[in-house]
């Protein structure tokens, strides 16, 4: 048995917390959670006044400075905005560099990083000038960068941004259109996608962003942050969740099988988890899933979807699992992911589309906590300590003797 105190000196203490549970890792201004009483402000402002009131170009100009802006503030900031939404078309190369059915997120990892073999005019982390326009021309470009990944998967022709739609309206104009079929973007349709962008704008210091953080705290460029949160935002525990949420609830398929998942869900032995249920924060229904939950609803309404099966699923399961004794006393809700696919899939995405979308909305929540990081005097580079339970220092053996 390793002796840990012969191996740390007495001076060498520090916390064990693994999974970050009680550590915070830095102070910020930007996003507040309460995860007892379910409540998520931006800057001060509740998501649920956000949601309704606002829209997602306002939310980013409101994380990244701080304010809301007045309406001159906010037209300069549109132009801004709209003046990077395209790619240059050299960048079309690295899209084809990849199999043709790629999932559209592993193309987004690809093609953000390969940002930085292009705008070499912002990748000089020093230099707040060259930090703002990587953060324009993140936010720009990401709807489109997402929007050719998804076309690209598909066989379709990449469709060019059009700069007379809002941000929201223009995503679906890029991801629908095709060539010679009038496609008009219902304005309703557009809201709904563009709720679904504030809502995931920021979440503190989620996993992906604190990765964005730590990446950044050794100086690497924006572009290559930005890169690694969309790779940790993958993962099924995380951004990920939103598809395999929708895959169980199909796979669920109808009512009457849900108590056999919830006593999967239950069962120790059992590897299976309730997707779209659970946060490590909230301990109270995720504000955003109310929110998500009517749009949900609003959404079908508008597109003549009566008796959605998978809304149906959705709804019983969380009606059941809110009564279930294991998730009332796991303080397990419904999270942000459990009604936004059914919104996307009644949109006409296919699920492969649902963690880049959650990607291109939180690319200003990552690079509001990356500007904030990088203009900290306290900012240095994270680098967490370790409790070493390896071997004890043992001697060298060459091959002829082992
Ligand atoms: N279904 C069934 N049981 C669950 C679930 C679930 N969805 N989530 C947590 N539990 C149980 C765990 O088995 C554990 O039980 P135990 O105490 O008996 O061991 C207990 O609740 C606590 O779970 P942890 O995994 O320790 O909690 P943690 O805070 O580390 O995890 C997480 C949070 C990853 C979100 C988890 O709830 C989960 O895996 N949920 C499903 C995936 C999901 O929806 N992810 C999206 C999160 S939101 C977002 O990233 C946008």
């Amino acid at each position: 048995v390793l002796d840990i105190r012969k191996l740390y000196g007495q001076a060498d203490v520090f916390t064990y917390d693994p999974g970050f549970t009680s550590t915070a890792s830095c102070d910020s201004t930007i996003t507040f959670i309460d995860g007892d009483k379910g409540e998520l402000w931006y800057r001060g402002y509740p998501i649920e006044q956000l949601a309704d009131k606002s829209n997602y170009l306002e939310v980013c100009y409101l994380l990244l400075y701080g304010e809301l802006p007045s309406a001159e503030q906010m037209k300069d900031f549109e132009l801004r905005v709209t003046r990077h939404t395209m790619v240059h078309e050299q960048m079309h190369n690295f899209f084809r560099g990849f199999r043709r059915d790629a999932h559209p997120m592993a193309t987004l990892v690809g093609v953000v990083g390969a940002m930085s073999a292009f705008y070499h005019d912002s990748t000089d982390v020093a230099d707040p000038e060259q930090r703002e326009i990587a953060s324009i021309r993140l936010i720009a470009k990401l709807p489109t960068i997402a929007a050719m990944a998804y076309k690209y998967s598909i066989g379709q022709p990449f469709v060019y941004p059009r700069n007379d739609l809002d941000y929201a309206a223009n995503f679906l104009h890029m991801c629908f259109a095709v060539p010679a079929e009038p496609y008009k973007v219902d304005p309703a349709l557009a809201r709904a996608m563009d709720r679904i962008f504030t809502l995931h704008a920021d979440h503190e210091q989620n996993a992906s962003t604190s990765t964005v953080r730590l990446a950044g705290s050794s100086g690497a460029n924006p572009f290559a942050c930005i890169a690694a949160g969309i790779a940790c935002l993958w993962g099924p525990a995380h951004g990920g969740a939103n598809q395999a949420c929708l895959e169980m609830l199909r796979e669920i398929g109808t009512v009457d099988r849900i108590p056999e998942y919830i006593a999967k869900a239950k069962d120790k032995d059992d590897p299976f988890r309730l997707m779209g249920f659970g946060h490590r924060v909230y301990k109270n229904f995720d504000p955003r899933a109310k929110v998500m939950k009517e749009s949900a609803d609003e959404v079908l309404e508008l597109l003549g979807i009566h008796n959605n099966p998978t809304l149906q699923v959705a709804k019983e399961l969380e009606k059941i699992a809110l009564e279930d004794e294991y998730f009332v006393s796991k303080k397990l809700y419904p999270n942000v992911d459990f009604y936004s696919g059914i919104i996307l899939e009644a949109m006409g995405f296919p699920t492969s589309m649902f963690t880049p979308i959650f990607a291109l909305s939180r690319t200003v929540g990552w690079i509001s906590q990356w500007k904030e990081m990088i203009a900290d005097p306290q900012n240095k580079i994270g680098r967490p300590r370790q409790l070493y339970v390896g071997s004890e220092r043992r001697d060298y053996q060459d091959i002829a003797k082992r």
